[in-house]
């Protein structure tokens, strides 16, 4: 089975490929098919976006495809950034202007108030009628300050539960292994191999 991850970001397909690598189940970025394209956004939810995404990219190739779209969600801010994680400081802002905007927006929130999750959500877009969700939610903290050089996004600013790191302060393979990303995408793995028998 070929089945097409719905990015363009280089990362990412070799986070999700190291994740869901199966035998029988060929992952294919929409580099290696030469698809030149990039989709907007435009829906409120993550699953609207991870739906587009992946029903999009299945139109275009009619392979079975997998797309998934991520935000973070702060209490104390009825869920803001959420869904709008990428774009947070405005549309052309930096990962280091979003988490400015973060901290400065919870200025006055004490530490027991900062309470925050970052959600992913996955879907696999099998046929017309034919997809399905898969989540995967990390909860932690807001920090401060930034703390940490690794990873990208909000990780210098989130520390989950459990851990007294941010995300930018653990070796990367430790992320990656406890992700929000990484509990999406080992559920569509599960998927796929019952899927397949
Ligand atoms: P995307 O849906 O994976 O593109 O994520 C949307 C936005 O959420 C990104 O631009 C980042 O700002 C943020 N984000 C997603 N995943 C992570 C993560 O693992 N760590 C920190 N920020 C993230």
């Amino acid at each position: 089975m070929k089945l097409v991850i719905a990015t363009n970001n280089q990362h990412k397909v070799n986070e999700i490929k190291r994740i869901v690598s199966l035998n029988e189940i060929e992952l294919l970025s929409l580099k290696d098919l030469n698809l030149n394209i990039e989709i907007e956004e435009t829906e409120h939810t993550l699953e609207g976006n991870a739906l587009l995404k992946a029903e999009k990219i299945f139109k275009l190739t009619n392979l079975p495809t997998v797309s998934d779209d991520t935000g973070l969600f702060v209490d104390a801010l009825n869920g803001e950034p959420g869904v709008f994680s990428s774009r947070y400081a405005g549309e052309n802002a930096t990962y280091d202007d979003n988490c400015n905007k973060l901290l400065s927006k919870l200025i006055s929130v004490s530490a027991e108030s900062r309470n925050a999750y970052f959600k992913t959500v996955v879907c696999l877009f099998l046929k017309e009628d034919g997809y399905y969700f898969f989540e995967g939610v990390v909860k932690g903290k807001v920090t401060n300050e930034k703390r940490g050089t690794n990873g990208f996004g909000y990780d210098p600013i989130f520390i989950p539960d459990g851990y007294s790191l941010t995300y930018a302060e653990m070796p990367t393979d430790l992320k990656n292994q406890i992700s929000h990303r990484a509990i999406a995408f080992r559920k569509l793995r599960d998927f796929l191999l019952s899927y397949r028998k």
